[in-house]
C-alpha cells in the first residue's frame, strides 16, 4: 500500500499519525511503524476504481491498518442530559442571534463565545452525544437546528483531529453562524420552492460575502471566524464560490464546516427531499473526494462519525432492531448499541450491548446488517436515547 501526501495543515494535530508519503511493502514495515508508536496512516486507493461508494466505503473498512487512538470518555447515558442542555441552549441562541441580524442588531458574540464553549465541553466529554443530537431535529426547526448541527459536527470532527480548546470554539462559533448571511438574501428566494432562475442563484451564491460583511461589522469577530464563514461553500476543485480557491487555500475551520454542512444537510428532511441514511450520506460524500472535500480529509470524516454513525437505526442478525448510541472508531462495524424494537417493529426493554466487547468474549453471533429509516417505520428515536434505560 501507498501512504498518501497529507495536502493539508489540518492533521498535523493528529497523534501517531505516520505521515511520509511512499509505499509500505510488507507486513514487518507496519509492524516497526506500531514499535514506533505511529497507530494510523492514510493509504491511497486504486486509481480508476468504478465500484459503488458503498464498496469503496466497506474496502476502506477493510483496510483500517491503523487504528486511531482512544481516549477516555464520559458515558453516554451519563453526558446524554447535559448534551441535550447544551444542545437546546445553543437552537434559542440561534433564534435570537438569526432575530438580531434581521433586526440590525448587533450578533451577542460573548453570548455565543459561552453557548459553543458548552458543545465543545461536552464534545470532549462525549462526541456521540452531539451526534445523536443532531440526528433527532425535526424539520420544522431546520434553519435553527441546521446552524446548530453544523456548529455541533464541526466540533465533534475537529476534537477527533485534536485541535485545542480555543480553535475549538472558533470552528464552532463559525458553524453557528455559517449560513448568517442568508437573512441578507430575499426570503421570496430563500422560501421559492420551484427552481431559482440563475439570477436568483447568483444572489444566494453571495450570502459567504454578506455573512462576512455582518460579521465583519460586529467589530469583535476574529479573522479565522470570518475567514470560515466566507470560505465554507469553496471546493476541493476550484469549483466553489465566492472565490473559487482551491485545495489548501480554503481555510482549514472552512474545510471543516463544508463538510458538516452537507453531510448534515442530506441526512435532514427538507420540503423537497427525504433524508438520506447516514451511512449512504456518507458514501455519497465519499463520491464527492477530489471535487467538492480533499480526499484524505474525508476519509477522516468518515472514520470520525464511524459507518454506522451515533443515532442511527440499525438492523441485527437476530432480526431486532437497535440504535447506535456510541461509534468505535478503532473498530467501526462494531459499535455500542441500545436493543429497542423486536423483529416485528414493538418495543421491548432496551438492552444497551457492545458488539465489539461481545466479539472479544467470543459471542460473535450478534452484528449489524443493514441501517433502517426510522422514518419509514414512523418511530421517534429520541425517548430512546435521551432516557436513562
Ligand atoms: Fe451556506
Amino acid at each position: 500500500m501507498e501512504v498518501v501526501q497529507l495536502s493539508s495543515e489540518l492533521w498535523e494535530h493528529m497523534p501517531n499519525l505516520y505521515t511520509r508519503p511512499g509505499p509500505i511493502e510488507s507486513r514487518e514495515q507496519v509492524e516497526v511503524l506500531l514499535r514506533e508508536g505511529f497507530s494510523h496512516a492514510f493509504v491511497r486507493l486504486d486509481a480508476g476504481d468504478d465500484r459503488s461508494a458503498e464498496d469503496r466505503l466497506d474496502r476502506l473498512v477493510a483496510e483500517r491498518t491503523f487504528s486511531p487512538p482512544i481516549r477516555p470518555r464520559v458515558a453516554f447515558e451519563k453526558e446524554i442530559q447535559v448534551a441535550a442542555m447544551a444542545y437546546e441552549n445553543a437552537m434559542v441562541h440561534a433564534r435570537r442571534i438569526i432575530t438580531d441580524v434581521k433586526m440590525g442588531r448587533k450578533v451577542d458574540y460573548e453570548a455565543s463565545l459561552e453557548t459553543v464553549g458548552d458543545i465543545v465541553e461536552s464534545a470532549v466529554r462525549n462526541p456521540d452525544t452531539l451526534v445523536c443530537l443532531s440526528k433527532l431535529s425535526t424539520y420544522d426547526e431546520y434553519t435553527y437546528a441546521h446552524c446548530i448541527n453544523v456548529a455541533t459536527i464541526s466540533v465533534v470532527f475537529g476534537e477527533y483531529l485534536g485541535m485545542g480548546n480555543d480553535e475549538l470554539i472558533n470552528l464552532g462559533v463559525a458553524g453557528m453562524m455559517h449560513d448568517l448571511g442568508k437573512t441578507a438574501v430575499p426570503s421570496r428566494i430563500i422560501n421559492k420552492r420551484a427552481r431559482l432562475t440563475d439570477q436568483e442563484f447568483d444572489e444566494v451564491k453571495r450570502h459567504p460575502e454578506y455573512g462576512c460583511r455582518i460579521l465583519e461589522k460586529n467589530g469583535d469577530v476574529p479573522e479565522e471566524v470570518l475567514e470560515a464563514v466566507r470560505h465554507h461553500h469553496e471546493k476541493y476543485n476550484g469549483a466553489g464560490y465566492p472565490e473559487h480557491r482551491v485545495k489548501r487555500d480554503i481555510s482549514p475551520l472552512a474545510r471543516i464546516i463544508s463538510l458538516a454542512d452537507v453531510y448534515d444537510a442530506l441526512t435532514s428532511d427538507r420540503s423537497y427531499k427525504d433524508a438520506i441514511l447516514p451511512n449512504k450520506a456518507l458514501a455519497i460524500m465519499y463520491g464527492m473526494r477530489e471535487q467538492d472535500f480533499d480526499p484524505m480529509e474525508v476519509q477522516l470524516f468518515i472514520k470520525c462519525l464511524g459507518i454506522f454513525p451515533a443515532g442511527s437505526l440499525v438492523k441485527l442478525n437476530n432480526g431486532a432492531y437497535g440504535v447506535v448510541y456510541e461509534s468505535n472508531p478503532a473498530l467501526p462495524l462494531l459499535p455500542k448499541i441500545k436493543i429497542i424494537l423486536d423483529e416485528d417493529l414493538h418495543p421491548i426493554p432496551s438492552e444497551l450491548v457492545d458488539l465489539a466487547a461481545e466479539q472479544a468474549l467470543g459471542h460473535a453471533n450478534l452484528e449489524i446488517l443493514e441501517c433502517a429509516d426510522p422514518s419509514a417505520y414512523k418511530i421517534n428515536l429520541k425517548p430512546y436515547l435521551t432516557r436513562k434505560r
